[in-house]
């Protein structure tokens, strides 16, 4: 028997030609680990990787030295023809998402972090993968460096996915965080964010949650198999949040947090079951895992059927962590070029209906400032009855907290008012809310802020 012949050497292929589009903090650190790891990823692909091209908007703008300028070319249209493997670091839709086609419909794979062309038009790019038969991978879209796209995509794929809970911004999380370790207002907090580098000059996206937003339509496409884009995602940011909203969360053993919601619903007007996909800040009983998630990390907590809960934790922005979810998925694709197949396609055979946000399931918690007067605690009780809204435990303190004066009603005193609902829908609640602002005994309605859902709880 003759002796088997020794498995080619990676070297012994041709190389995988990458094209890298952008090159900011991300693009630099991608360029820095293709060289510096080289070696190591040619062994793990079975070919090298050869990056053949850097398409950037200014060829003369200043760059970190490991950038090789001979690689920079404007023409990023020119650079995607040459390349079995296109990575999208630019962002924004366009002129990206002409590029990604162009790169798909010439049968590259394409390897992208960009949330907002994914969440705006992932379809339409996933038809061209699959006309093309390539791939289209996008680990680093959500959560930068925290496995969760390939769990959710790939493992657990024969599971049932019942809620998907994330801190996905991390940017809103340091500012959340800093306002209730410090007591920063939320203008304050911002700035302090934007001084690190977290938030950008204009950090509407972060603060508004439209980053968030992005991700969770990626989540919910992904986790309940139908397509779900950035319109069809209920959002609040936390521009609305006060430092007393932040307080008021710990005086009733929560944290305040963004979170990015996608679960499985029913429709209270009978309809078919579907999906709610929100983004709004919400109070995390303490002792949730999600509540340990401070600065700027990232987490994302996931309710399955026979997995149980799993939390996914880690760094979800920045140059190195993000470029770790890249290489990930270059070293994933490229493998597919050497050894033949392809990663999954998309999955949208559910096509399940995104459910309003009325018909959301949810618990809240309403902070009311209305007159200290007999029966004034009988008429807010009874209209949260009247739509059906269970309160499950009430706190007054005597006085406005600081920072709510009254100069409107100096002469009577005034009491603040926490109510915690039971679980209703969002319907019932938003109802019950205009009544109470309508109430003569409220005086403002001054936060009504969604309870984390505990299951099993
Ligand atoms: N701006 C985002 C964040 C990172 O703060 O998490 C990119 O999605």
């Amino acid at each position: 028997m003759s002796a088997p012949e020794p498995a080619p050497s990676a070297g012994a292929r041709p190389p995988i030609r990458v094209a890298l589009l952008g090159c900011g903090t991300v693009g630099t650190e991608v360029v820095r680990l293709l060289g510096a790891q080289a070696p190591d990823l040619a062994a793990r692909v079975g070919a090298p990787l050869e990056l053949v091209g850097v398409a950037v908007r200014d060829l003369d703008a200043p760059r970190d030295p490991v950038v090789d300028r001979a690689l920079l070319t404007a023409d990023a249209e020119g650079l995607v023809e040459r390349a079995d493997v296109v990575v999208e670091v630019m962002g924004g839709l366009e002129p990206a998402r002409g590029l990604l086609l162009r790169a798909l419909r010439g049968g590259a794979a394409v390897v992208t972090a960009n949330k907002a062309l994914l969440a705006e038009d992932g379809p339409t790019l996933y038809a061209a993968a699959d006309a093309a038969g390539t791939d289209l991978y996008f680990e680093a879209a959500v959560a930068g460096a925290i496995p969760i796209v390939r769990p959710v995509r790939e493992s657990l794929v024969g599971d049932r996915v019942h809620r998907v809970l994330g801190i996905v911004n991390g940017t809103t999380n340091y500012v959340l965080d800093r306002m209730a370790t410090e007591g920063l207002g939320l203008d304050e907090a911002v700035a302090a964010a934007q001084e690190l580098g977290y938030a950008e000059a204009d950090p509407t996206a972060d603060v508004e949650g439209y980053d968030a937003a992005a991700k969770a339509a990626i989540l919910a496409s992904l986790a309940f198999h139908t397509r779900v884009s950035l319109a069809d995602v209920d959002r609040t940011g936390i521009t609305g949040l006060t430092a007393d909203d932040v307080a008021w969360a710990a005086r009733t053993g929560h944290a305040l947090k963004l979170l990015a919601v996608a679960e499985r619903a029913v429709d209270p007007s009978g309809g078919p079951d579907g999906i709610g996909v929100r983004v709004h800040p919400a109070l995390v009983p303490l002792d949730h895992p999600l509540a340990g998630v401070r600065g700027a990390f990232n987490a994302v907590f996931v309710e399955a059927e026979a997995a149980g809960e799993l939390m996914f934790y880690g760094r979800g922005a920045g140059g190195a962590p993000t470029a770790s979810a890249v290489l990930g998925d270059v070293v994933s694709v490229a493998r597919h070029r050497v050894q033949g197949g392809r990663g999954p396609v998309e999955s949208s055979y559910a096509d399940l209906p995104v459910l309003p946000a009325e018909a959301a399931r949810t618990r809240a918690q309403v902070r009311l400032l209305v007159a200290d007067r007999p029966g004034v605690l009988a008429q807010v009780a009874s209209a949260l009855a009247d739509h059906g809204v269970s309160i499950e435990a009430v706190q007054q303190t005597a006085a406005p907290a600081a920072g709510e004066p009254d100069p409107a009603h100096p002469d009577e005193p005034s009491a603040t008012l926490v109510l915690t609902t039971h679980t209703t829908t969002e319907g019932a609640l938003r109802a019950t809310v205009r009544v109470l602002a309508d109430l003569p005994a409220v005086r403002r309605v001054v936060s009504v802020l969604s309870v984390l859902r505990v299951e099993g709880a």
